[in-house]
């Protein structure tokens, strides 16, 4: 009999752990994979810029984003109101840069360039009145970030028109706008300075070459819902 209840105990126990390993590895954010090699955006984007951007620097972000959960998490157990409002600014920057990279990614293609089509093209014909123009206000925008930060295309839902923003840092469009974005240029220097050295101008004069238009297109149908 007592070997019975021992055997539930340390069952329940190994039971007991196995759902905390799973409701731990369940909030645990990951690094995505590309759908693309490193060296697939050259020469616009070199496969060493990329390797870094992603392995590196995004993975930083995702690593740093589950520490600050996880004390986010213990602060909120506790009641520790004080930790949870020190946390904020490591959330936004981590988070934020999980985010921004995770859209960036996706919004590449090393069969991306040209222009978009259907309801996108229209819609950027109408508020900018012609893709072109969109393209030289968005490049403006980026190019004048101050520091590091990002250029984004953005739907905004209230007035169903697109918009151009900057923001700074890793600043996420929609929880610091709320634009939905659609396409964001990353201008931190890890993002260029290895291929393009201080000139901005041409990393972002380049990087239109790669975007994939189908990816923002269907931003746009799922922002609209
Ligand atoms: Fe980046």
């Amino acid at each position: 009999m007592l070997c019975r209840v021992g055997q539930i105990r340390r069952c329940a126990a190994s039971l007991n752990q196995t759902i905390n390993q799973v409701a731990a590895s369940r909030q645990k954010h990951t690094l995505p994979d590309l759908t693309y090699d490193y060296g697939a955006l050259e020469p616009h984007i070199n496969a060493e810029i990329m390797q870094l951007h992603h392995s590196k620097h995004h993975a930083t972000y995702v690593n740093n984003l589950n520490v600050t959960e996880e004390k986010y998490q213990e602060a909120l157990a506790k009641g520790d109101v004080t930790t949870q409002v020190a946390l904020q600014p490591a959330l936004k920057f981590n988070g934020g840069g999980h985010i921004n990279h995770t859209i960036f990614w996706t919004s590449l293609s090393p069969n991306g360039g040209g222009e978009p089509q259907g309801e996108l093209m229209e819609a950027i014909k109408r508020d900018f009145g012609s893709f072109q123009k969109m393209k030289e206000k968005m490049s403006a925008a980026t190019v004048a970030v101050q520091g590091s930060g990002w250029g984004w295309l953005g739907y905004e839902k209230e007035s169903g028109r697109l918009r151009i923003a900057a923001c700074a840092n890793q600043d996420p469009l929609q929880g610091t706008t709320g634009l939905i974005p659609l396409l964001g240029i990353d201008v931190w220097e890890h993002a260029y300075y290895l291929q393009y050295k201080n000139v901005r101008p041409d990393y972002v004069k380049a990087i239109w070459n790669v975007i994939n238009w189908e990816n923002e297109s269907e931003r746009l149908q799922t922002a609209k819902k």
